[in-house]
């Protein structure tokens, strides 16, 4: 069985949830949605990133330990994709105890092995970044993103990570897909054109002490990169007794496809892949960068500018299913793409309200007003019933191209214009006037249009699990497997088809006054 295993980046878990977070959240579950409802084996994997500086320092303003405060700001997290309906395998948090074992099994391993160096270090620091910078590096004074750097010169531990680099763009340029989109792979190509200097992993504990402490020197902790980083192989069994083929299943099987946000392509396509090299394990199968989401005004939605949309205020306004379709819809995965209320009310008005929504209340009513609710008999084809059945049986192959080349809002598009076509279909027909002359044809056109709406509703699951269960429930749909999808038709002779309130109301979110 095919196998598919995706990840999220691990949160700070200092920050609350927001729609940038929530989007790659969301755009992970759908795609682990996908995959399971293409009959494969699926893992997700989600978590918080607990160590560091900025969490220590808001424990010691509230007064209390850095674990306490972790155990409270990580429910925020579990609470937000509860809501938003994130249907994770793990979560997973760094301060669990066995990732602290694992990320020290793994530095001892690389200190053994002399891939891990003590040095006196002089550079610049930012302190927000948790990043060392060199002379070189600064911009105007400050970090390439316009940080406060302060200089410091210190004993620390340094990770070889300069002998990969030559390994690592070998392994970039011959693995065309590992890192996507496309031009993020370039910019990666690009920063390893310079020489790579190796990696500090350790911070002295004088100076921050929330973190996981170094196996062979008790003064100082990991740095938190290289233990968030390794949290994406903990989770599925990294040197732990006893959880080995699940690791092999898993890690090397399966291979990650890590979602992540282009801030931390870095950390993710340079640092973690030469870790795994250091520890002669596989690189993971994609890293996918994530473009932001931008506020009103086109800037990068952040907490700093105070303009972050919390995602469960936002979707107790416009809708779950509502929410998650915008957000798969509207933004082609990998590029930057606006939020506001105007641009979800007209994408929810004329994709879900007025195309599927439309399609599936006139069928559900005409079938009751018609054939007392029961499902019509197909009767004779004519040209533009069977071009829309055409159309359909072509629909469910088109749909997993396109999620397996990351392009789930085309997947989505491609299900539209189904749709946009059966409504038209519904309008040549106009089954409401044909049933008083012909009433063996207008079930013919019901009996489409439900098989229509059985499709594209099964294929809009992964997208909204709550509204296309109803809707499937409506046209006494049970289950959806794959291969159903490419079948025409299903739905059995004598099923009732139940009319119920319009699945996607209209918006009009005026009132709000965004
Ligand atoms: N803890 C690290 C990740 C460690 S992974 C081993 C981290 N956490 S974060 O909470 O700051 O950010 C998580 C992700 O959210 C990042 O990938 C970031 O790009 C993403 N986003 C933050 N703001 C965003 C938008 N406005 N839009 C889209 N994504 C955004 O970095």
């Amino acid at each position: 069985m095919k196998r598919f295993y995706v990840t999220t980046p691990i949160y700070y878990v200092n920050d609350k949830p927001h729609l940038g977070t929530a989007y790659c959240t969301i755009t992970a579950d759908v795609l682990n949605r996908f995959h399971k409802l293409f009959g494969e084996e699926t893992y997700f994997l989600t978590g918080t990133d607990e160590h560091g500086q900025k969490a220590q320092q808001a424990a010691e303003k509230r007064g209390i330990s850095p674990q306490q405060h972790c155990d409270e700001m990580v429910l925020n997290f579990q609470k937000a994709w509860k809501e938003l309906n994130v249907e994770y395998n793990q979560f997973f948090r760094t301060t669990s105890p066995v990732h602290k074992k694992v990320v020290q099994t793994c530095l001892q391993k690389l200190f053994d092995k002399g891939e891990i160096y003590c040095d006196v270090y002089e550079g610049w620091y930012s302190v927000s970044e948790e990043i060392f910078y060199t002379e070189k590096d600064l911009v105007d004074g400050k970090s390439p993103t316009g940080r406060e750097v302060t200089r410091i010169q210190e004993k620390n531990y340094f990770f070889r990570m300069s002998k990969y680099q030559e390994r690592l763009i070998d392994y970039i340029n011959n693995h065309p897909d590992f890192i996507q989109p496309e031009f993020r792979k370039n910019e990666v190509l690009g920063f390893l054109r310079q020489p790579l200097a190796d990696l500090c992993i350790s911070r002295p504990k004088a100076r921050l002490s929330w973190g996981i402490e170094i196996p062979f020197d008790p003064d100082y902790v990991t740095y938190v990169w290289f233990d968030a980083l390794l949290n994406y192989a903990t989770a599925v069994g990294l040197e732990q007794p006893g959880r080995e083929l699940e690791f092999e299943k898993w890690w090397k099987d399966a291979g990650a496809l890590h979602l992540i946000g282009k801030d931390i392509l870095t950390t993710h396509a340079v640092y973690w892949p030469t870790m795994l090299m250091a520890l002669e394990l596989p690189l993971p199968r994609h890293i996918f960068a994530t473009g932001w989401i931008l506020n009103k005004d086109n800037a990068k939605m952040s907490k700093s500018v105070g303009d972050v949309v919390n995602p469960v205020d936002i979707k107790n306004i416009i809708g779950l299913d509502e929410l998650r379709y915008f957000l798969i819809r509207d933004i082609h995965m990998g590029n930057d793409a606006p939020f506001s209320l105007e641009l979800v009310e007209s994408r929810v008005n004329s994709e879900l309200a007025n195309n599927l929504g439309n399609l599936l209340s006139r069928t559900g009513n005409l079938v009751e007003k018609f054939f007392a609710g029961v499902k019509p008999s197909f009767a004779q084809d004519d040209e533009s019933s069977r071009a829309l059945r055409q159309k359909c049986l072509e629909l469910s192959s088109l749909v997993k191209k396109e999620i397996d080349s990351m392009r789930p809002s085309f997947a989505l598009e491609h299900i539209i214009q189904v749709l946009t076509m059966a409504n038209k279909y519904m309008e040549e027909k106009a089954p409401w006037k044909l049933a008083k002359e012909n009433l063996t044809e207008a079930g013919h056109v019901l009996a489409t249009t439900l098989e229509v709406v059985r499709i594209c509703g099964s294929l809009l699951s992964p997208v909204m699990p709550q509204k296309t269960s109803e809707l499937l429930q409506r046209i006494g749909v049970q289950s959806t497997k794959w291969e159903d999808l490419a079948k025409w038709p299903l739905i059995p002779e004598g099923t009732r088809i139940q009319k119920g309130d319009p699945l996607f109301p209209r918006k009009d979110f005026k009132t709000i006054g965004q």
